[in-house]
């Protein structure tokens, strides 16, 4: 039966049927421990009770609409997303995948700046098409900032010291041209490594004095992953966009963009337009509002931070 699905990758043999917390169950009822959460989806465990309600409540109420209408599910839950992410951001959007995400903020920053160049660092991964692909160590594309990924754990490291002179002249060359820095603040799919502070901290700084912005790719690290709410709070920064997925939907998928009304007045409303069909969806909403309610309920946070290495 498997060979009626494009290759798209390779396959285990196995054939999961359902999913409780931290295990799997294949159709022949072995159990195997998800050590991976899915696709690092699932930081409150697969199908979580008050999520899977959540789902329910919602289905029975209306699951998608018309991009011209809000309901009161999707404006409840991007308040309550940009109240839960730290610092003052006042605009979300909510859309299906990390991908999509990434490449939505990537555009929005080059609109919001009029400019056209992108930097970030060597051995990413920011997505699976257009130009996040571009920018990920899948693509084979040239990057414009040929920093490597800075790996530090320890804090104690030589990347600033090494890398200054290669950041200052990439800034040189492509200042004018530049519409923002992108981070995933702990590389993940190209190995789990935390990156340089001071390194990231200098970049951050210098493209924000150039007029650029920091487009902060939290769609692994968000929710919990590294101690810390959002991954971003390892470098005292403060991103001007910030890309949500994955843990977001705990399995479900919704994406969000976070950012600004300035930004946003900055950006006419021709240019801004974006629709796709499943934009700001109901379903996707409920799914965030849940997964925010049993992040804070549980503490996953507070138990996260006990139990980080
Ligand atoms: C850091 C990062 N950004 C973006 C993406 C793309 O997200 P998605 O697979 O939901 O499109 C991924 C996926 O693994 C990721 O790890």
């Amino acid at each position: 039966m498997t060979s009626f699905i494009l290759q798209t990758n390779e396959f285990e043999s196995i054939i999961i049927e359902k999913a409780q917390g931290t295990w799997i169950w294949d159709v022949d009822g072995k159990a195997y421990l998800d050590g991976e959460s899915g696709m690092w989806c699932c930081n409150l465990g697969h199908n979580h009770p008050k999520m899977i309600q959540a789902l329910k409540n919602q289905a029975e109420l209306i699951i998608h609409r018309n991009k011209n209408f809000l309901t009161p599910i999707t404006l409840e839950s991007a308040k309550k997303l940009l109240d839960f992410v730290p610092n003052d951001f006042d605009r979300v959007t909510f859309l299906n995948s990390g991908s999509e995400a990434m490449e939505f903020a990537i555009n929005f920053a080059k609109k919001a700046t009029g400019r056209t160049k992108v930097l970030t660092l060597l051995d990413s991964y920011i997505g699976a098409f257009g130009s996040a692909k571009d920018l990920s160590f899948t693509s084979t594309k040239d990057l414009e900032l040929k920093v490597p990924y800075p790996k530090c754990n320890t804090g104690e490291c030589e990347h600033l010291e090494k890398y200054t002179s290669v950041v200052d002249r990439e800034f040189e060359k492509h200042s004018a041209d530049l519409a923002c820095f992108v981070l995933e603040p702990v590389m993940v799919s190209g190995g789990v490594f935390k990156s340089c502070s001071k390194l990231i901290k200098y970049i951050c700084e210098k493209i924000q004095d150039i007029g650029g912005l920091i487009v902060i790719d939290e769609v692994t690290t968000g929710f919990g992953r590294t101690g810390f709410k959002f991954g971003y709070e390892l470098f005292n920064i403060i991103p001007d966009v910030v890309v949500l997925g994955k843990a977001l939907g705990n399995g479900y998928p919704v994406s969000a963009v976070i950012t600004n009304s300035e930004l946003e007045s900055k950006i006419s409303k021709s240019e801004l337009y974006y629709a796709q069909s499943h934009q700001l969806d109901p379903l996707g909403a409920a799914v965030v509002s849940s997964v925010i309610d049993i992040f804070k309920g549980e503490q996953i946070l507070e138990n996260a931070k006990e139990k980080i290495i």
